[in-house]
């Protein structure tokens, strides 16, 4: 019989449910990496530090708003079947050879090392087999964290959950692990569900691959931000237009570019970088997309007085994360000049509602109350109101700012709406 090689063992014992893999974080990646793994027959032990989201994930529901839908996988079905156990006991770990990463690194919208340095400090004490990193890093922090002297392999996470097209199967993903040796073995575990593996030369060049395509994206949202502040015309039509030639993209015009990817690739860079002087452009586009809501925020303090209404917290439609948003601005400027601000987002509690310093909204009933509406994301919910409720509780003169166009086939019913980048007169 031929002897199998100990990365061959390692794998034949996961697809027998001898071993498992241990996932650190069962957020939006954790979560992911689990279903795939699952998928796969392979037994996950999904750790998290929070209680309270272990105990949901233990009833079967998965509470990562939308996860399921987006990645076609039922959380419930691996939990009947064991496959996937979760829990709050890190000692649940010890025994799994494969121990994959996807804790935050970003705290308070900023890069923070913090969950990691714990997480790798945690994992370490167990003599582990492989360490895969999937959070993203800045690059700095492959030093910092000691990262090429333990047994480690840095594999970003590039998927986007709500486009088919780009899953974790699917999208070519860099990878590059500390040894020759655990090249090998990163390789066979990650190629159980990677199609598309691409070794890099260094931990650097994956950290910096994942920060400069967010970093490279946030520069451009933020010139097309600068464009609809500069102009009056249209600048969605233009940008429409723009995007017919074959090499050009479609942009679209936004307040703020929110979330803990994309603005945070430029601080990842910007934390990074050996001569940091050198990158004014990152710099600048970081500055400016807080500003573009800030000056905003003035001109209805100064010109507009009455209830403002927000509607929508997070950085996308559907989604419940509300890292770096302009609602979050709104709110910041408008609390501090103690206007009255009503708040909905169904993703969120009252409780949670009333955490950011707003009085919670009913929606659509509480829209009677508001002589400002600002709404700020594309929540299936708004688009969906009818316009005759929309006219029977709007007031004749409320001032509507509609970030992404939401209403805008109800503009013409509405004598004070404006679209940022489209139509706008405030
Ligand atoms: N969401 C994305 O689209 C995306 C895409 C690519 C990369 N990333 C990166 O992946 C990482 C994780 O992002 P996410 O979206 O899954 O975050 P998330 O906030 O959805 O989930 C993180 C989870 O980690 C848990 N956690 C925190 N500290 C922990 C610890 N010490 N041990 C165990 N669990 C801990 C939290 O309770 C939370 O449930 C970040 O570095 C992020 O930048 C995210």
């Amino acid at each position: 019989m031929l002897s199998l090689s100990n990365e061959e063992k390692i794998i034949r014992d996961l697809r027998e449910g001898r071993t498992a893999i241990a996932v650190h974080g069962a957020g939006f990646i954790g979560t992911v990496t689990a279903f795939f793994y699952a998928q796969e027959g392979i037994r996950v032990i999904l750790y998290d530090i929070d209680k309270r989201k272990v105990d949901i994930y233990k009833s079967g529901e998965c509470n990562v708003i939308n996860l399921e839908s987006w990645s076609g996988f039922h959380l419930k079905e691996f939990i009947d079947n064991g496959t996937i156990v979760p829990t709050d006991e890190l000692k649940d770990t010890y025994q799994c050879p494969i121990h994959f990463v996807a804790v935050p690194t970003e705290k308070g919208g900023d890069p923070y090392i913090g969950y990691i340095k714990k997480t790798l400090e945690d994992i370490m004490n167990m003599d582990p087999t492989l360490i895969v990193i999937e959070s993203t890093l800045a690059p700095s922090w492959v030093n910092q964290l000691k990262l090429r002297q333990f047994p480690v392999c840095l594999a970003v996470r590039r998927d986007w959950f709500s486009n088919p097209q780009c899953t974790i199967k699917s999208l070519p993903r860099p990878f590059c692990a500390s040894t020759d040796k655990l090249t090998y073995l990163a390789q066979k575990i990650l190629g159980l569900v990677c199609d598309k593996l691409m070794r890099a030369s260094s931990m650097e060049v994956v950290c910096l691959t994942k920060a400069i395509e967010n970093a490279l994206w946030h520069v451009q949202l933020v010139s097309v931000q600068e464009l609809a502040t500069a102009f009056d015309c249209n600048i969605d039509e233009v940008l429409a237009l723009v995007a017919t030639h074959p090499e050009r993209k479609r942009w679209y015009p936004n307040m703020k570019i929110g979330g803990y990817c994309v603005e945070l690739g430029s601080k990842y860079i910007l934390e990074s970088a050996n001569r940091p002087e050198n990158l004014s452009l990152f710099r600048d586009a970081v500055i400016k997309n807080n500003q573009t809501t800030k000056t905003i925020a003035k001109k209805i303090i100064e010109k507009y007085p009455g209830t403002v209404g927000i509607l929508g917290v997070t950085y996308k439609n559907d989604l419940k994360v509300h890292t770096l948003t302009c609602s979050t601005v709104f709110i910041e400027e408008l609390n501090k000049v103690g206007r009255k601000v009503l708040l909905h987002d169904s993703f969120y509690s009252t409780e949670e509602i009333k955490k950011f310093g707003c009085i919670p909204m009913e929606y659509p009933q509480d829209l009677s109350q508001c002589d400002i509406i600002i709404l700020t994301i594309d929540h299936k919910e708004y688009y969906r109101t009818p316009l005759h409720l929309l006219k029977g509780l709007i007031k004749d003169d409320v001032l509507i700012i509609d970030n992404l166009g939401v209403w805008k086939r109800h503009e013409k019913y509405f004598k004070n709406y404006n679209q940022f980048g489209v139509k706008w007169n405030i």
